[in-house]
Parts: structure tokens; C-alpha cells; sequence
């Protein structure tokens, strides 16, 4: 099984380390997978100080020459490579993918967060099965966003699939079938800006963790169960809209990922 995931965007701050910091915590908490989330923002990272990692060795070390193992470290139920704001040496960020390579099968998942700038994007597509585009519903972003999806094309890595987040005005920002018709690649989830985040970066913990009731958790739920393969948790509502995955894009989307789980 493919299983070096990617989430990427040539835009900052559009979700890219929320969405994946939150697909490996759902991975390993709510469908019980082994998995090493990695920060691959080169330049700057901050996934350490999303879960409060202050540990001396990081993936820029690994890269010159220390054993993975010695910069992998635990949080909130999965491993993760954190990587350094302070680092004076050069690296190859073009090495990620051999080191990643060795430890391919020790995890379900390996889950990489990226940088927005084109030269270190390169090299995390290159280390990756599979890439997930992160957008947020204007024109200035998507469009950027497709910049990312020309790279993923260029260096022939499949994309999996978009996913929609900080949704703020629907009224005044592109639709999910706009989004795909202008992109071509499905929509697999749709996140709006929600005003609990704030509090799962103060607390240092995954909203997922802190609340698994919160609109946020449940989506990023819902896109964890396609990508491994699991039935998305359905509410009561569910049973009364049993069109649902019809009229919504994003569920349909994911059930095609899903099924393609068992080919
Ligand atoms: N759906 C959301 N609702 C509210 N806030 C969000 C949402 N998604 C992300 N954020 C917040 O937006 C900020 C930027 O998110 P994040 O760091 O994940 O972006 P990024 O794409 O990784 O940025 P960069 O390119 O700089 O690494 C963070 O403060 C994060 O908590
Ligand atoms: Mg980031």
C-alpha cells in the first residue's frame, strides 16, 4: 500500500500543518493506525511548536546523518518528526525520501507537512505516494494552489484530492463543484474557519484530541475514514438524509476513495 501522504499548497497559512497534524491524529486515535507525522517545512517549521515538542534533535539532524530513530518522539498517540527553526548547517531536503523509505513499513501512515515555498516543495513531492491539495475558497488561493498541483504533475506524483478549509462567506467564495470544475481534482473535504482552533493552538493539542464533537474534528474524521479504508460515522440526521452522499460532493468523493482502498 502507498502510504507517504503528502499535504501541500504554495500559499502559507492556508491549513496545510492543521490538516495534516489532524489526519495523523485521527488516523491513530480514532482508526487505531500507526502513524509518523513529519515536518518538511524546511525553513519554517512549526509542527514542534503545535504540540510542544522542545527536543534538540530534528529532522534537519536526520538528514545529515543521525539516526532517524533518535529524532522520532511521541505525541497525543502518534510518532512525529519535528524540524528546526535554528539550524546552521545545509541539508538535502532531497535525502527525505530515502530516509522515509526505510521506515515505510514500521508505520499504516507517514503523514508529511509542508512548506509553501516552490524549492522545498519539490522535494517532499518527490518523497511522496500520493499529495492532497490544501485550499482555502477564493481566487488568489486556489489559484496558487494549482501551481502546487502543476509540481505534484510535473514530478508524475498522484493527487489524491483537495480539501477546502477556513471557509468563511460562502456567499462570496468559490463552491465545491466551482472549485473542482476550475481544478479537475475532487474535493474531499470542506472545513469552515471555526473560532475552536484558536484554542487547540493554545492548549498545544489537536482539536481532534480536545474536541471530537467539534464540525472541524468530524470532517477531518470523515476524510481519515476514506483515506484508510473505514465507514464514515454517521449521525442520526444521516438516517433521514439517506441521499446525503448524492447531494454532497465531498461525501461522494470520499467514497470513491474509499472503495479505491480495496483495489
Ligand atoms: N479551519 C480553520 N479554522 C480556523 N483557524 C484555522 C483553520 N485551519 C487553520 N487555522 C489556523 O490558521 C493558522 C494557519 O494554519 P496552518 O499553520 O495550518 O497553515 P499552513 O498552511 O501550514 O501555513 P504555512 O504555509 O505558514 O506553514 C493557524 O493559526 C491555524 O490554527
Ligand atoms: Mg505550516
Amino acid at each position: 500500500m502507498s502510504n507517504i501522504l503528502a499535504f501541500v499548497s504554495i500559499k502559507g497559512g492556508v491549513g496545510k500543518t492543521t490538516l495534516a497534524l489532524e489526519t495523523a491524529s485521527s488516523l491513530a486515535n480514532q482508526y487505531d493506525k500507526r502513524v509518523l507525522l513529519v515536518d518538511a517545512n524546511f525553513s519554517a517549521p512549526n509542527i514542534g511548536l503545535y504540540l510542544d515538542l522542545t527536543n534538540d534533535l530534528t529532522l534537519h539532524d536526520a538528514l545529515n546523518g543521525t539516526m532517524l530513530h533518535n529524532v522520532i518522539y511521541e505525541a497525543h498517540g502518534f510518532d512525529v518528526i519535528p524540524a528546526s527553526m535554528n539550524y546552521h548547517e545545509d541539508v538535502d531536503p532531497y535525502k527525505l525520501a530515502q530516509l522515509l523509505e526505510k521506515y515505510k513499513s514500521r508505520y499504516d501512515y507517514i503523514i508529511i507537512d509542508s512548506s509553501p515555498n516552490y524549492k522545498e516543495l519539490r522535494p517532499v513531492i518527490a518523497a511522496a505516494d500520493k499529495v492532497f491539495l490544501v485550499t482555502s475558497p477564493d481566487n488568489v488561493t486556489l489559484t496558487t494552489t494549482m501551481k502546487a498541483a502543476e509540481v505534484a504533475r510535473e514530478q508524475e506524483t498522484p493527487i489524491e484530492g483537495i480539501i477546502v478549509n477556513k471557509i468563511r462567506s460562502p456567499k462570496h467564495e468559490f463552491n465545491l463543484k466551482e472549485i473542482e470544475t476550475i481544478s479537475e481534482i475532487p474535493v474531499l473535504a470542506k472545513i469552515k474557519e471555526h473560532k475552536k482552533m484558536a484554542q487547540a493552538l493554545f492548549e498545544k493539542s489537536p482539536i481532534t484530541v480536545l474536541d471530537s464533537n467539534n464540525p472541524i474534528s468530524k470532517e477531518i474524521n470523515s476524510f481519515a475514514s476514506a483515506i484508510c479504508g473505514s465507514p464514515e460515522k454517521t449521525t442520526w440526521i444521516d438516517k433521514f438524509i439517506p441521499l446525503k452522499d448524492v447531494v454532497q460532493r465531498e461525501r461522494m468523493n470520499r467514497n470513491y476513495l474509499r472503495e479505491r482502498f480495496y483495489e
